[in-house]
């Protein structure tokens, strides 16, 4: 099997649970289940190799990447100890990726120079970039995607930035024969996608919606950030219900608490009410209770190597139409099962 040589951005709890996930089914490699795809063209997980990575905290810039997400404020369940992966952590631009409110406590800016990360990125032939700095960091993101564009790689916007959205950037990629995907990973089963499932649901069947309240608690440095910075997640998560709505409709509310308990465990209270036949009332109530950053990691495993499937079967103008099933803000609206045999279309022809 071939290697995917990948560099991350922003070694965070995700970047933990990523590093992880990778080296459990290298351990266990006829282990399926957790996967949404255990092959895609020729890769499995235990295909990506992590030759890169980029922080600008102190306590993992220099570090081996398999210690640096164990370091600083990563919390998230441990999947099994990480195998050896050649990736160093190297100090990128810091730019907008630290709030105010961060500093110091969440992040301890590194006073090593910054060094030359297109250049690191072609040392390593990286194939693929994923981005994984805080939300909110929307300068970051761009500068990070000109390098990764400049070093010929391919790239991920994990993060609520809008890059995919915009056609610009969609051409400069592919004209290069490159691939971008975002904006804002779907969690394998994540909070957003039952919500919308349920309000496409009560649609369906004639109901309006009079309330839709979604509240995301959490304990990890996301959850943190997202108290200062989650305007464009929160807009990312809105827009992606809104979508099955019409004006009668209450506009959905999305919120985030940070529990102050350092936890990758996540709980997210969803409340529907409406109104049926008669107008009399009807209401759902659901708990969603996981592991925030694995469930994360469980997509992301699958847009790498997606990524790189297109590269390498010169479909990069597919990439838009992979987005949907992957990513919470695409270019192209579908539901999520038609996302999915979009997905299952694509990657199954050659
Ligand atoms: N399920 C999920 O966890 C999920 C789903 C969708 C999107 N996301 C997004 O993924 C991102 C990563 O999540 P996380 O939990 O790992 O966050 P985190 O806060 O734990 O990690 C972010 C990392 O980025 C580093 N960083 C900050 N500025 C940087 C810069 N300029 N260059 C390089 N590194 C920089 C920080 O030092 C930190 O190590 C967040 O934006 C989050 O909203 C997460």
């Amino acid at each position: 099997m071939d290697n995917l040589r990948v560099a991350i951005v922003g070694v965070g709890s995700l970047a933990k649970a990523l590093v992880e996930g990778v080296s459990y089914y290298a351990k266990n490699p006829d282990e399926k289940i957790g996967l949404m795809h255990p092959l895609i063209g020729n890769y499995r997980v235990n295909d990506l190799k992590f030759v890169a990575a980029f922080d600008v905290d102190r306590r993992k810039v220099g570090k081996k990447l398999q210690d640096a997400i164990s370091l600083g404020k990563n919390v998230t369940r441990e999947i099994t100890s990480p195998t050896e992966h050649p990736a160093v952590v190297h100090r990128g631009p810091t730019l907008d990726g630290i709030h105010e409110k961060m500093r110091d406590s969440f992040i301890s800016e590194s006073n090593a120079p910054v060094e030359n990360v297109v250049k690191i990125l072609k040392d390593t032939n990286t194939q693929v970039v994923v981005n994984l700095v805080p939300s909110g960091s929307d300068v970051a993101t761009r500068w990070y995607a000109e390098a990764a564009l400049n070093a010929g790689c391919s790239y991920i916007n994990c993060i609520p930035t809008p890059l995919v959205t915009d056609s610009k950037w969609r051409k400069r990629f592919e004209e290069r024969d490159l691939v971008l995907l975002g904006d804002d990973t779907k969690s394998q089963m994540g909070a957003t996608m039952l919500n919308r499932l349920l309000l496409e649901f009560l649609k369906l069947r004639g109901i309006r919606i009079t309330k839709s309240e979604q509240k995301n608690q959490g304990g990890n440095a996301d959850h943190y950030n997202l108290l200062h910075r989650s305007k464009t997640k929160e807009s990312s998560k809105r827009e992606a219900l809104s979508k099955y709505l019409d004006e009668k409709d209450a506009r959905p509310s999305v919120t985030f608490q940070y529990t102050g308990k350092p936890s990758g465990h996540k709980r997210v209270d969803l409340l529907i009410e409406g109104e049926l036949f008669g107008k009399t009332p009807i209401s759902i109530h659901s708990v969603i209770e996981d592991e925030i950053s694995i469930n994360g990691a469980g997509t992301i495993i699958d847009a790498i190597r997606v990524a790189q499937f297109l590269v390498d079967n010169s479909k990069q103008s597919n990439a838009k139409d992979v987005c949907p099933f992957l990513m919470k803000s695409s270019p192209k609206h579908m539901s999520d099962k038609e996302a999915s045999a979009m997905f299952e279309r694509i990657i199954s022809s050659k």
